[in-house]
């Protein structure tokens, strides 16, 4: 059982994903808590294909400039298309832990979705308070996968099901500890906003219908599933969203801090 791979193949999964109502929800509470300026200078730390870095340099203009760093090369080959033409933008390869950029130099950092992927938080949120100015802000979102709340008839393949999909990440639960990380990282000012994604229609645009193909697919190929099982409990989810009685919700956590001016 292993971690997600974002390689090419997840890279146009995601590409559609981050398409959706709900991730473009997502997006708009992240914009908001960043509040970032015109002139700003912003760290995308695991920017994925790039619709931050896009909608970043929007709201900051000519004046400002957005670094994206991300440790897959196919997902920084999508989010470089995606912004082709700008000069005030950069791209590098690198992982969370080791920020090609130097001191002190960000007005904003944010990290979205990132860190329940990297197995040391510490250093990567060290890393983040290095690159930003003092005085400048960082947002870290992750997901609880302890509140996934999905309806079932089968509860208990439902139950399996979710422990494995636990196994494509490092750290399945990591706000409920990312307020002291940050903390002890040296930020102060650390707040915390929960997010709910709940629905009760199995379509794409909802955050739980978007995830149950990831998930069929997860638990056969890397989770230790049989093809069969998978199909089952996806067919089972399928039913319920034909009959209207789908249910799903997950509660996701918007983290902001500051460095010490
Ligand atoms: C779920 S995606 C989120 C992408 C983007 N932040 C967004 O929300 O649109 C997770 C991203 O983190 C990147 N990632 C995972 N581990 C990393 C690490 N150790 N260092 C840098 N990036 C990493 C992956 O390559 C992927 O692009």
């Amino acid at each position: 059982m292993g971690q997600l791979e974002f390689d090419r193949r997840l890279v146009e999964r995601l590409e559609r994903l981050y398409r959706t109502r709900d991730v473009l929800r997502r997006r708009e509470l992240v914009r908001d808590a960043l509040g970032a300026r015109p002139g700003d200078r912003i760290l995308d730390v695991g920017c994925g294909p790039g619709f931050y870095v896009s909608e970043f340099l929007e709201v900051v203009g000519r004046e400002g400039s957005v670094v994206g760093v991300d440790i897959s090369a196919d997902m920084l080959a999508v989010a470089a298309k995606r912004v082709d033409g700008h000069d005030n933008v950069e791209f590098h390869e690198a992982d969370a832990t080791s920020l090609p950029v130097p001191d002190a130099t960000f007005d904003r950092a944010v990290c979205v979705q990132v860190l329940e992927y990297v197995r040391d938080v510490p250093t990567a949120l060290r890393e983040m308070h290095r690159a930003l100015r003092p005085g400048g802000r960082a947002l870290v979102w992750d997901v609880d996968w302890a509140t996934v709340s999905w309806h079932a008839i089968d509860r208990q393949l439902t139950r399996m099901v979710l422990a494995m999909w636990d196994n494509h990440l490092t750290h399945p639960s990591l706000p409920q500890t990312l307020a002291a990380q940050l903390r002890n990282a040296g930020f102060e000012d650390v707040r915390m906003d929960a997010h709910t994604f709940a629905t009760t229609e199995l379509i794409p645009d909802a955050y739980g219908g978007s995830l149950l193909p990831l998930v069929e697919q997860y638990v056969a190929e890397q989770g230790g599933m049989s093809q069969q099982d998978a199909k089952a409990w996806a067919d089972e989810q399928r039913g319920l969203g034909s009959r209207g009685e789908f249910f799903f919700a997950v509660t996701q956590f918007c983290f902001t801090a500051t460095r010490r001016s």
